[in-house]
């Protein structure tokens, strides 16, 4: 989340944000004049999601049912998160360019996820 370096009013897309256990801590980091975008595939974890948002009563955030490939950003995006899900889709690198663009200037994108280890052989 540090590695974001967002700031209050900051907008941050949030890709495969599944029941949006990340939501807290975006919200915390852009402030209630901020945006947060969960894009996600799934409509059940979207409907978490919405729950969540709900419950704490944020205004700010939106919920994008679509698969991450054919999202489109928004003109401004000052950061952009993905936690476990980039590895999910095949399109990966279509995904990354994608977000890289619609990046604003000095912006981060930070990805969470598995990798093969690096001889090869699980643990
Ligand atoms: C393991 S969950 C991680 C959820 C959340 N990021 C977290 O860390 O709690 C992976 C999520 O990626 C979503 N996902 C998988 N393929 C996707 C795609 N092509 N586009 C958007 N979301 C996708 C799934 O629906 C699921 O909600």
């Amino acid at each position: 989340m540090q590695a974001l370096q967002l700031s209050p009013g900051d907008t941050v897309v949030e890709i495969g944000c599944g029941t949006g256990l990340n939501f807290s801590l975006l919200h915390e980091a852009v402030g209630d004049r901020g945006k947060i975008i969960g894009v996600d595939l799934t409509p059940e974890m979207l409907q978490q999601a919405a729950r969540r948002v709900e419950q704490h009563q944020w205004s700010n955030v939106e919920l994008v049912p679509m698969d991450a490939t054919r999202y489109e950003y928004p003109s401004r995006v000052d950061g952009v998160l993905s936690t476990f899900a980039i590895t999910l889709i095949p399109e990966y690198d279509q995904v990354i360019r994608q977000s890289a663009q619609a990046l604003s200037e000095n912006k981060h994108f930070v990805i969470l996820d598995l990798k093969f280890p690096e001889n090869g052989r699980p643990g």
